[in-house]
């Protein structure tokens, strides 16, 4: 009885579960810190929840000489460190089961013999032949040898069955080397082959940006410049680099994420609805407006954009260190770890409406979300007493508190007319009795499957880095510092300068 009660929850409907065809996932790179924080709990999550295909199995890929054995008590580790939930014993036995590991460096030709020949036994273990998911989780200048090589040595293709390639960002450093990086796969598969991640696409609350648009009709009529006034978009986070000094001093934070969340988050919010919930009409439109994205001029780089540098300061009550003191980093680094932006889009609906982007490392708190603010009543016959009449105000808000959120002012009870602005809100976690996955775990079923919706396809990647480069270049002619703010601080106080006049950054 229980049972059927639970089944019958309405909070439960529409949560699905598709299955995809027996597929061997490859990961390269599955000794580092994204396989082991990131993927191969994603993979046990997927296990946990059944969504494993039958006929599903792991090959790692590192050059660490280590057993089986060795790389399954590293798998179990991962899960039992990094799952969103305390792993199930059996699933996890049944899972490292599945499980087996390859050493050798990605130069080595015979590294894909050897794993040419895994393969092979794996399809004839289970009599049937897998899908190949072949997984870049590596240092990015692996990127193209890898696909090459597996060019070379024929696991590009697969007699009946499909072989797909997973790539993680960044797709280069520049808009020339993200075009010759594209070259070097075309040259080895086809564009359908190629699932380039951007991992803010699997997050539910990113996604739910479209249910929202489309599958409502409250919001199209004023989803445009007559309505809208300003739109922010903000992914500040309160942890510094983590470590990662060799790689963030080689992106900054325009690269690392401006680039891809931030113009994927303004392209999700501004696109036109698209013909089909499918990889290619999704994607048709994503890259049709982030080509209606203008960059600012060389002249207007200076008015447009804010670069700064966190200095020490006070995060969570603990004295964290500055930038230039972090280990790795150059104590003359002129990498910015905050970027706040102005950008048009020259179409009809958003002619005119300035969108605002925020981001930064070591501020006050994490927090990711896209802000509409409407413009302002015609006419306002109430005098503002109370707490007074605010600007409507749409919060889509991706983490943490996941939901979305609308400002309206409302009565003040009593005698007077008094108002204050009140929110309606919605939140994940209260609306579903389901806790979301990890984007992760979305991102590599969907890519088991064969959905590439949710991976970003090379025209948009072009896009994404024909407006960024123009700024990149200013600021490299310029020469100049980026601005200090102290670690813990909302950044520095000059962001407000590219903002128009009466605009006003939201709180942090
Ligand atoms: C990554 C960036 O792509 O996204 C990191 O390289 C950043 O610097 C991370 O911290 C943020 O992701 P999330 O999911 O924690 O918002």
């Amino acid at each position: 009885m229980a049972v059927v009660e639970r089944r019958r929850n309405p909070l439960r409907e529409g949560l699905e579960r598709p299955i995809a065809a027996a597929t061997a996932l490859v990961i390269f790179g599955a000794t580092g810190d994204l396989a082991r924080r990131k993927l191969l709990p994603a993979v046990y999550n997927l296990g946990h929840e059944g969504l494993l295909p039958h006929g599903f199995r792991l090959v790692a890929v590192a050059r660490s000489e280590l057993s089986d054995d060795a790389y399954r008590h590293l798998f179990a580790e991962s899960v039992e460190r990094f799952s969103r939930r305390r792993p199930d014993q059996a699933v996890l036995e049944r899972l490292l089961d599945l499980t087996s590991y390859e050493s050798g460096a990605f130069g080595d030709d015979d590294l894909y013999k050897r794993l040419g020949r895994r393969l092979a036994e794996l399809d004839s273990d289970d009599d049937l032949r897998h899908n190949r998911v072949f997984y870049l989780a590596t240092a990015p200048a692996f990127f193209a040898p890898l696909v090459e090589a597996l060019g070379r040595h024929g696991l590009a293709r697969a007699e009946g069955a499909e072989v797909r390639v997973v790539v993680e960002k960044p797709i280069g450093r520049s808009l020339a080397e993200a075009e010759e990086l594209n070259a070097r796969f075309h040259a080895v598969l086809d564009e359908r082959q190629i699932f380039r991640i951007d991992h803010y696409l699997g997050k539910e609350t990113v996604q739910n940006i479209l249910a929202l648009r489309f599958a409502n009709g409250i919001f199209e009529p004023f989803w445009n410049r007559h309505y809208v006034e300003n739109v922010q978009i903000t992914v500040t986070e309160d942890l510094g680099i983590e470590g990662r000094a060799g790689y963030y001093e080689q992106s900054g934070a325009l690269r690392d994420l401006v680039q891809n969340h931030m113009l994927q988050l303004l392209a999700l919010i501004a696109m036109e609805p698209p013909v089909r919930f499918s990889a290619d009409p999704v994607r048709d439109e994503k890259a049709k407006l982030l080509r209606a994205v203008r960059p600012p001029s060389p002249q207007e780089v200076g008015a447009a954009t804010v670069r700064g540098q966190y200095a020490r300061g006070v995060v969570e009550g603990e004295e964290v260190p500055g930038y230039l003191e972090e280990e790795g980093v150059d104590p003359q680094s002129r990498t910015e770890t905050f970027v706040a932006l102005r950008l048009g889009v020259e179409n009809w609906r958003w002619a005119g409406v300035p969108f605002y982007l925020r981001t930064g490392k070591r501020l006050a708190r994490k927090s990711t979300e896209i802000a509409l603010t409407l413009r302002p009543v015609p006419h306002l016959a109430l005098h503002g007493e109370g707490g007074g009449v605010k600007q409507n105000e749409i919060v889509l808000s991706v983490q943490p508190n996941e939901g979305v959120s609308i400002a309206i002012n409302a009565k003040i009870p009593g005698s007077r007319m008094r108002t204050r602005p009140v929110n309606l809100e919605f939140l994940y976690g209260s609306a579903f009795l389901s806790e979301s996955p990890e984007a992760y775990e979305r991102l590599i079923l969907d890519a088991m499957l064969g959905d590439a919706t949710l991976f970003t396809r090379e025209d948009e990647v072009a896009a994404q880095w024909a407006i960024c480069q123009p700024i990149l270049d200013a600021w490299e002619r310029s020469g100049e510092r980026p601005l200090p703010y102290a670690a813990g601080s909302a950044g520095p106080a000059q962001a407000d300068r590219i903002l128009l006049p009466g605009h006003a950054w939201r709180p942090l």
